[in-house]
């Protein structure tokens, strides 16, 4: 068993999900269709032809799934909240019917000791927003501060921590510029200025939050890797530190009131369309940090590939998960270490962290997973060791609750504590789900 004793007393051990990979109900209640609802329902675009429709019907089985989080002993639980639920259409009116859905999910958490920690944006722009530019025109991030402003309104009386974004990388990255995501753009102007919209969304929504939550606790969620070059060659070093920039540095420095990468400005080669007091606002002060951990990465020089050129090659470690990312706990340590020394961080959880494995259901009806529970107690092992060197680290979401809707990688892929049966949407606990929660009252117990 790995040594956790450097965790805090107060250590909030909870679970992720978001919305659109687990809630389904796609029409229910005034929800209208977010950019991947289009993506998903476009042939060819994520594996099996999978699309959130139906999802974990988590919109309806709620209770059922809170139940849950109070069995394996949560103190917290991290969803998030579907904009084209809230704000579904062009016209701008807030539905209260969708807002009715979060304001019960809050109540029922808090009934069951269960802190609520939503995150307002998880990749579902309304597809009416995208449909007026999306995230590369600034008025996307106006739109997403009116919406901030619904939602605080109806929550902010028992909600006080806060995500603003989730993971805007792969907002900007994956959907602008590899385009394996919604909206599946391959465009690096459309991308760079999407980023910088994001981190406008973000400001506004910090700002809304200040104003209108009293007592607000307020964090980013950025997944973020260790990056190490493949030689060390020149070349191959320098592609390291732009893919530093383009991973990690490019999402931390402006939200924590460091400004833009000047290297990454140059190496992208477009024009930030910064105005005056954008970047007061995008760097105003947070609560925390939320760090969402899967992989490093080990980079070689690409010049002929799309900017900032470099590629990733696979990892030289043995153990994979399904998906297939190479499991490789020491970068999680080094990533706290990182966001403690040179950023000075002061406060963090891990908001996401998990893997992918080939569960199945035994004959007994139970699921076991040794992989993905080995694969917890490493990366709670390195969590620990972290904090005992300094890292300020008050939490970890495992990644995930339920096992759900992988965006293109569709169901294939389970990352669940909780095992789903997709046509009974029967829930089963795994055998990682059953450590989690002992490891969580043996914690308690101390
Ligand atoms: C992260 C996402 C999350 C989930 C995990 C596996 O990038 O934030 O929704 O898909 O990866």
């Amino acid at each position: 068993m790995n040594d956790l004793s450097a965790l805090p007393d107060d250590f909030l051990w909870g679970a992720a999900t978001a919305a659109y990979q687990i809630e389904g109900a796609v029409d229910a209640d005034g929800r209208a269709p977010s950019i991947w609802d289009t993506f998903s329902h476009t042939p060819g675009k994520v594996a099996g032809g999978d699309t959130g429709d139906t999802a974990c019907d988590h919109y309806r089985r709620w209770p059922e799934d809170v139940a849950l989080m109070k069995r394996l002993g949560l103190d917290a639980y991290r969803f998030s909240i579907a904009w084209p639920r809230v704000v579904p259409l062009a016209d701008d009116k807030v539905n209260t019917a969708g807002l009715d859905f979060y304001d019960r999910l809050v109540d029922a958490l808090l009934a069951a000791g269960i802190t609520p920690f939503p995150t307002l944006y998880h990749w579902d722009l309304p597809q009416a927003q995208q449909d007026r530019g999306g995230w590369p025109v600034r008025e996307t991030a106006e739109r997403f501060a009116e919406y901030t402003a619904a939602v605080a309104a109806r929550l902010g009386d028992r909600v006080t921590d806060w995500a603003t974004l989730n993971e805007p990388l792969c907002s900007a990255w994956i959907g602008h510029l590899d385009g394996a995501m919604a909206p599946g753009l391959t465009d690096l102007t459309a991308a760079v200025r999407a980023s910088y919209h994001l981190h406008l969304a973000h400001g506004l929504a910090v700002q809304v939050l200040r104003e209108n939550v009293a007592g607000a606790r307020i964090g980013i969620v950025n997944n973020l890797s260790p990056v190490t070059a493949a030689t060390d060659s020149e070349a191959d070093r320098a592609a390291a530190v732009r893919a530093d920039g383009h991973i990690n540095r490019w999402w931390l420095d402006p939200v924590l009131g460091r400004g833009y990468p000047e290297d990454m400005v140059r190496a992208y080669g477009v024009d930030l369309p910064v105005r005056d007091g954008d970047l007061d606002l995008i760097g105003a002060p947070l609560d925390w940090i939320g760090l969402n951990y899967y992989f490093r990465q080990i980079v070689a020089d690409d010049p002929t590939g799309p900017a900032p050129h470099f590629r990733q090659l696979p990892g030289p470690g043995a153990e994979r998960t399904a998906m297939p990312w190479e499991v490789h706990a020491p970068g999680l340590e080094e990533l706290l270490l990182r966001l403690t020394r040179e950023y000075g961080a002061r406060r963090i959880y891990v908001t996401e962290n998990g893997s992918a494995y080939r569960d199945t259901v035994g004959p007994d009806g139970s699921v076991h997973d040794p992989e993905r529970t080995a694969y917890l107690e490493q990366h709670l092992a390195a969590c620990a060791r972290a904090t005992a060197q300094g890292a300020p680290l008050a939490g970890y979401f495992a990644w995930s609750l339920l096992d759900n809707f992988e965006w293109a990688y569709g169901y294939d892929k389970r990352f669940g504590l909780v095992h789903v049966d997709y046509a009974t949407q029967r829930r089963t606990v795994k055998t990682s789900g059953r450590r989690y929660a002992d490891l969580i009252t043996a914690h308690r117990g101390r």
